[in-house]
């Protein structure tokens, strides 16, 4: 048994009356609570951060102020402890907020047996994989709250961007039994007595649903067996999924545009604290430039690259475009034959696609385009790609009931974090990421 075992109590009756966040020098008896996130021991006197959801407070504990018990329980605590205070509001002009606490009660909720290997004020720590393992005190770190708060806006300014255009959620199966993005990155699951796949896109479910609801989004999982080891795929990611009715794939990328540049606004007024602590100053103009696909291959092959016409962009090629072009930019119009079958040509140009990507240097953050209305186009790409056109028939049989003409898009919201963040490595723009070596925690 460890030797500080004991000193714990229960929550009992004790209720938090602010969080450290909401105090001011107004205020007099209060109740706090959360983790330690600093100690200094000067011998007779001790200062403790207090952390709690959003923010922090400095607790104080000195010897002789008549309250022995709670100061050698104060001397006990180690960082990360879970505690509660109830004590007195002093304005302070020496204390980190201009305020400290003085405790007259101490609860020591549950003590921190082991110190984790980095401080919670550490911005960055040499292995990942080292944080992940540790994920949920990780994120105590104030730089991974701060990552972690800042989606959450991103999120509540998506979903408010999508609400106020006429866009409605919905949440379509996870467990599927075809392919859409191509066959080769799928996860197979036992479903009963059959085989069953994770979804790797909501793309035909978001499609058929666009019959009846025209304007359509869903934020959730996806799921790609990515064999490969990098740090900007998730072999389970959030998508934002868009699907619009009687709109083509340049209605969607105006969207998209305006969707980004909302964002954005809503993090630079309404997330002004986690900006500041994550030093990030964030802006973009309207008018994200539009290239296309041929475009691109020219400026490649004028720059010494080789590249044929119809081949997809390498790592190399993309890196030499994120340092040619800054923020983000569109490719347009690309090789039918690079897209999922479901992707409806150019009018005059069957090698063409009516899709785009949305890129942010050298990083996509999104792909779209127009769709197939037209079941016999449709089935005629699924034979074109090697598809048995039979296990689409659940799908197919849809486009036999007037399937309007329309567009869309998926957008990875973990990218989308990268790119408005700066962060290198996908791993941390997720709670629990999940690639090749990792299902645990
Ligand atoms: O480009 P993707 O594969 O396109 C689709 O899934 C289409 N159904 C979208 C559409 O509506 N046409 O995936 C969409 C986005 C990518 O641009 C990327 O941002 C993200 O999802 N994504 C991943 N993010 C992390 N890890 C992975 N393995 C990802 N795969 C895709
Ligand atoms: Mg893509």
């Amino acid at each position: 048994m460890h030797a500080l075992m004991g000193i714990e109590s229960d929550l009992g009756d004790w209720r938090r009356t602010h969080h450290t966040s909401q105090l001011s020098s107004s205020d007099d008896e209060v109740t706090l609570m959360g983790y330690i996130a600093s100690i200094r021991d000067h011998g007779n006197i001790i200062f403790i951060m207090l952390a709690d959801k959003d923010g922090e407070v400095q607790l104080v504990f000195k010897k002789h102020d008549g309250n022995e018990r709670i100061f050698s329980l104060a001397k006990s605590l180690r960082e990360h402890s879970s505690i509660a205070v109830k004590g007195r509001v002093k304005a302070s002009k020496q204390a980190p907020m201009g305020i400290e606490v003085v405790p007259e009660e101490l609860k020591v909720l549950s003590l921190a047996y082991s110190i984790p290997p980095f401080s919670v004020y550490s911005r960055t720590f040499p292995s990942i994989d080292v944080r992940l393992d540790l994920r949920a005190i990780d994120l105590r770190r104030y730089y991974m709250k701060s990552i972690f708060r800042l989606r959450h806006k991103v999120l509540k300014a998506i979903r408010g961007f999508l609400d106020t255009q006429g866009f409605m959620e919905v949440n379509t199966p996870k467990i599927i039994s075809t392919a859409s993005e191509g066959g080769a990155s799928l996860f197979p699951v036992f479903y009963f007595d059959r085989e069953a796949f994770l979804a790797q896109s909501p793309q035909l479910y978001k499609e058929q649903l666009v019959t009846a609801f025209e304007k359509v989004y869903e934020i959730a999982p996806i799921f790609r067996a990515e064999p490969s080891r990098t740090n900007r795929h998730l072999a389970e990611a959030i998508s934002v999924d868009v699907e619009e009715a009687f709109v083509d794939y340049r209605d969607v990328m105006n969207l998209l545009e305006s969707l980004v540049i909302h964002v954005i606004e809503s993090l630079n007024s309404g997330a002004k604290e986690e900006l500041q602590a994550l030093k990030l100053s964030i802006n973009t103009d309207r008018g994200f430039p539009r290239y296309t696909y041929t475009q691109i291959v020219d400026i490649l092959r004028s720059n010494g690259y080789k590249i044929e016409w119809g081949d997809d962009f390498t790592n190399e090629h993309l890196q030499f475009l994120g340092d040619t072009i800054k923020g983000y930019y569109f490719i347009v119009d690309w090789p039918l034959r690079l897209r999922p079958f479901y992707t409806k040509n150019k009018d005059n140009d069957t090698s063409i696609a009516e899709a785009f990507d949305l890129m942010h240097g050298d990083l996509e953050i999104s792909s779209g385009s127009t769709r197939i209305n037209r079941k016999d186009i449709l089935l005629e790409r699924l034979k074109m790609q090697g598809l048995r056109t039979e296990s689409f028939e659940y799908h197919l049989k849809v486009f036999d009931y007037g399937m309007p003409p329309h567009a869309g898009f998926g957008l990875g919201l973990e990218r989308f974090l990268m790119a408005i963040t700066g962060l290198d490595n996908i791993r941390d723009a997720t709670f629990y990421p999940r690639d090749i070596d990792r299902l645990v925690p």
